[in-house]
């Protein structure tokens, strides 16, 4: 960690604190105003969680420092090790396929011309593919069920308490904090009940080398010493958190952008049938389907106007210097990845959904550190090419077999919970005649 100079610039702080609350009024009502507001107020600003001081960083070079540079603030010791080999790229091929079969079957319980709240349809999607390509051996096919039951609970509960930063409030006996203990405490009892059965039936347990086996057999290579059940429950619940609102939101929204740009569905339909032919996607390979350049850039753009996250913090174990600012330790210092990817100096009409911005003569108008949808730096995201196999596998499905339509007078708008999610998604779904398709 670099040390601090003694003479240290000033910081701006935000106007509107009210006494004892601070800024936690605007946060809670209305979170991505406010965190699009700080960056008029200067580069680093100081603003109020309650009686405590807090630090915005907005400019996309002191993101970058916060997250890569002064990294080591606050990472926690890094924990990527027995998670690494779940996302290796041989993996990821092999989950694409069970991804396009898990989505094509979904699709084709659309009846057609039906109104379909996607949003629902895509989480609980994401929440089986996570489920099934994570944990495919057969004890963990009674752990689905409680996933199932479980995961929106706690990721409701989550969101609730991302925008109340005072513990004792959830502490209260509330019918909904009851709800989330309950959940919680029933995920925990069937991932310990899973990991106990892996352990007696080698075959269908730790020999399937889904993300439960792997963690129950990593070792660490200094020490020989293998994790805790503790340890393994903590991965399993960061994976299942971190990896299904956020792809399942992300899709949402790609529906949402490219049922509302008919031009858009239209390339991106034209794309797909040139490039499957006359088969079905499961028979593309993972490579093909990253390849094809229009949908990628439809993935890029939604990941800049949706990206998963609304804010993050950081905690620094030492002072950190931000251009001249000094942040005490142990201070909170917060950033959004979600204002910066919409600023208007980093971004030509920002609020468009323009997937052609990213196109290679476009991107060199774009600042290289004003995009960062997966994070960066030590806590980047570790599922950043599962979630891209996901939302290419998912996407290509749905849009080479239907056609999606708003319903009038129903659009979604954005709900800010643990990340910014849909509100409910009706759309209408039509398949796609063959004679569409060019084949
Ligand atoms: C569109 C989809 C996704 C987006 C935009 C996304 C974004 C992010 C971001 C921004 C972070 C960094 C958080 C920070 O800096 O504090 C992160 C962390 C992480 N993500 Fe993702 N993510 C996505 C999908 C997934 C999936 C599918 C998985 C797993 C299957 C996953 C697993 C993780 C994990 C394990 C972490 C680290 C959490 C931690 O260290 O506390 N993510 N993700």
């Amino acid at each position: 960690m670099r040390a601090t100079t003694s003479h240290h610039l000033p910081i701006p702080s935000m106007p509107g604190a009210l006494p004892l609350l601070g800024h936690m009024p605007q946060l809670r009502r209305q979170p991505l105003e406010f965190v699009r507001s700080l960056r008029a107020h200067g580069d680093v600003v100081r603003f109020r969680l309650g009686p405590r001081a807090a630090y915005a960083v907005n400019s996309p070079v002191l993101i970058r420092q916060l997250l890569v540079t002064e990294a080591a603030a606050d990472a926690p010791v890094p924990r990527r090790g027995p998670v690494r080999p779940v996302f290796h790229p041989s993996r990821i091929r092999q989950y694409a396929a069970t991804m396009c079969e898990l989505a094509e079957a979904r699709v084709d319980s659309w009846r057609h011309g039906a109104e379909i709240l996607l949003d629902q349809e895509l989480f609980s999607l994401s929440l089986a593919t996570v489920t099934k390509v994570l944990f495919s051996g057969h004890a963990g096919q009674r752990l689905a069920e409680d996933i199932r039951r479980t995961v929106p609970v706690l990721l409701e509960g989550l969101g609730r308490r991302a925008l109340t930063p005072v513990s004792a409030l959830d502490r209260l006996p509330t019918p909904m904090n009851l709800r989330f203990k309950r959940a919680l405490r029933t995920l925990q009892e069937a991932v310990r009940h899973t990991i106990a059965e892996y352990r007696a039936d080698p075959a269908g347990g730790l020999e399937s080398g889904d993300l439960l086996s792997m963690l129950l057999t990593a070792r660490d290579e200094a020490t020989g010493a293998g994790l805790s059940d503790e340890q393994v429950y903590d991965e399993v619940l960061t994976m299942l958190i971190a990896g299904t609102e956020t792809t399942a939101g992300a899709l949402s929204w790609a529906c949402h952008l490219l049922s509302r740009n008919h031009d858009a569905q239209r390339r991106f339909q034209r794309e797909l049938d040139e490039a499957l032919g006359r088969r079905d996607v499961r028979h593309v390979s993972h490579e093909t389907l990253q390849e094809l350049a229009f949908q990628q850039r439809v993935i890029a753009e939604t990941l800049r106007l949706y990206p998963s996250t609304w804010t993050l913090t950081r905690r620094p174990t030492n002072d950190v210097e931000f251009a001249g600012h000094r942040i005490p330790a142990g201070a909170t210092v917060l950033f959004s990845i979600y204002a910066l990817q919409r600023d208007p100096e980093l971004f030509a009409h920002p609020e468009q959904f323009d997937p052609d911005r990213w196109l290679p003569e476009s991107t060199p108008g774009i600042p290289w550190d004003a995009y960062i949808p997966f994070g960066s730096g030590l806590r980047g995201c570790a599922g950043e090419q599962f979630a891209r196999a996901e939302m290419a596998a998912f996407l290509s499905v749905i849009f080479s077999r239907c056609s999606v339509q708003p319903v009038p007078g129903r659009p979604a708008h954005l709900v800010t919970r643990l990340m910014p999610m849909p509100s409910a998604m009706p759309l209408i779904v039509r398949r796609r005649p063959r004679s569409d398709r060019r084949w």
